[in-house]
């Protein structure tokens, strides 16, 4: 397994590009089955994941042609099967996303059950009873989720008992074609759900709501293709910007989207960052101080983003001063933690909390990365240590973040990928 070698002590200056958003790009994939046009999906990420689900469309028969740029044209008209096997949805969560659309479009779908991973049990029961609400049988067996509807699903009045993003895209695509009216009361509002739903309108869909509680969707007969840029990926943005923070540097990102960021640019300045924002592009400048450690609770957007709570624990960890985060989205989110007590953080944890006592620097030393953002924690981690850290496992990191050493490398870090 790939290893991240890391000599820490070095401030982040320069400028990087975003790449598209992965937790946006994987549903607009999967959208795809709703169709039997060709879809152009463009701004991809150049991710595991986003090939795990080209190997999943391809594995049911969806045609895939890819461009020099890696922009993809699906066409879901040659599906010749519709199960979603194991082997590929034990490697990736999201492969939950092709359940609706497969349902609403072929009128069956049949996916494994995705199992927990280092941060929860993620249970997938909302998606479940809600596709059930709608006309859909549904059994679980085997560990695969057997879905079926006779003719078309029908609109039904949706509350979620628990804000899901995924569970709200799954319930939106499968009502994009459903006969009749569905609200989903309760929805994600999520940028990555507005974008979703944007390619769905672009197909035809006939959709509103988007990005509040209430999602209302008017099924039609049939939906088109299109062609549809992936937005930029807020949690790739943010993770640069708490890194170059943590390390008391300056740097701009571009080709990003300062809108969908605004509880994390908050907590940034509130650590001492001065930021600023144009169309497309921030820019952040510690003035080389050491950040003000900063309390903060994780919550479904627009609160604080979950996937950011180990990359603002690791700058908490060099902070000025104690901070106590909370997370409140996943029952088990702190495997980081250990690993940078490890490297001499001062971090404690209680219940759903941790409280952090800032160190002005930690000590690098072999970590092992559980979980994607996690990684990145811990490579933030190692940027803010005097001498070296070796991050293992790091296939967690490339499942979502596209040329991290690179990119790294480009704002000064001093890192490198040791082969296995
Ligand atoms: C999406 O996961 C993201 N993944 C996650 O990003 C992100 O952390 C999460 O939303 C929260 O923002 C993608 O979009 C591909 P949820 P998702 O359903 O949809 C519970 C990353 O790092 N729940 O919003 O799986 C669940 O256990 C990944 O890129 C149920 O109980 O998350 C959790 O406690 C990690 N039953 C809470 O809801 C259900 O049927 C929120 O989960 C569904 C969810």
């Amino acid at each position: 397994m790939d290893k991240l070698l890391i000599q820490g002590g070095t401030r982040l200056k320069g400028e990087i590009r975003i790449a598209g958003a992965k937790n946006s790009a994987l549903p607009i994939m999967a959208a795809t089955l709703l169709t039997d046009d060709y879809v152009k999906i463009s701004n991809l990420p150049h991710l595991y994941d986003i090939t795990t689900m080209l190997e999943l469309l391809g594995c049911m028969g969806v045609e895939s042609i890819i461009g020099d740029k890696l922009e993809v044209e699906l066409n879901s008209s040659t599906i010749n099967n519709f199960n979603a096997p194991y082997e590929l949805v034990k490697t990736m969560r999201a492969s939950i996303l092709v359940l609706g659309p497969m349902l609403a479009h072929f009128g069956q779908a049949e996916v494994a059950l995705p199992g927990g991973c280092a941060i929860g049990s993620r249970p997938v029961n909302l998606h479940i009873e809600s596709l059930k609400q709608m006309g859909a049988q549904v059994e679980v067996e085997n560990g695969y989720i057997k879905a079926t509807s006779k003719g078309r699903l029908k609109g039904a009045h949706i509350f979620m008992d628990l804000v899901t993003v995924t569970g709200t895209e799954n319930v939106m695509m499968a009502a994009t074609l459903a006969d009749g009216q569905t609200i989903i009361e309760n929805a994600a509002r999520e940028p990555e759900v507005v974008d979703l739903a944007c390619c769905l309108r672009a197909m035809g869909a006939d959709i509103s709501g988007e990005g509040t509680d209430t999602i209302v969707v008017n099924g039609v007969e049939k939906l088109h293709g299109c062609s549809y840029s992936v937005m930029p990926d807020r949690i790739e943005t943010g993770t640069y910007l708490i890194a170059a923070a943590a390390t008391r540097g300056r740097i701009k990102v571009k080709d990003t989207r300062p809108k969908t960021l605004e509880a994390v640019l908050s907590k940034l300045e509130q650590a001492g960052a001065q930021i600023e924002i144009g169309e497309d592009w921030i820019s952040l400048d510690m003035d080389d101080q050491r950040p003000k450690s900063v309390s903060l609770t994780t919550a479904p957007y627009p609160a604080f983003p979950t996937d950011m709570q180990a990359q603002f624990t690791a700058l908490n960890a060099v902070a000025k001063g104690s901070g106590v985060i909370t997370e409140t989205v996943f029952e088990n989110r702190f495997m980081h933690v250990h690993e940078m007590n490890r490297m001499g953080a001062q971090l404690k944890v209680e219940g759903n909390t941790v409280f952090v006592n800032g160190v002005k620097a930690l000590i690098g030393a072999p970590v092992m990365a559980t979980d994607l953002r996690a990684s990145a924690s811990l490579i933030i981690a190692g940027l803010v240590s005097e001498n070296e850290t070796m991050v293992d496992r790091i296939y967690h990191i490339d499942r979502g973040y596209e040329c991290i050493e690179e990119k790294l490398q480009l704002l000064g870090a001093k890192i490198r990928r040791l082969p296995s």
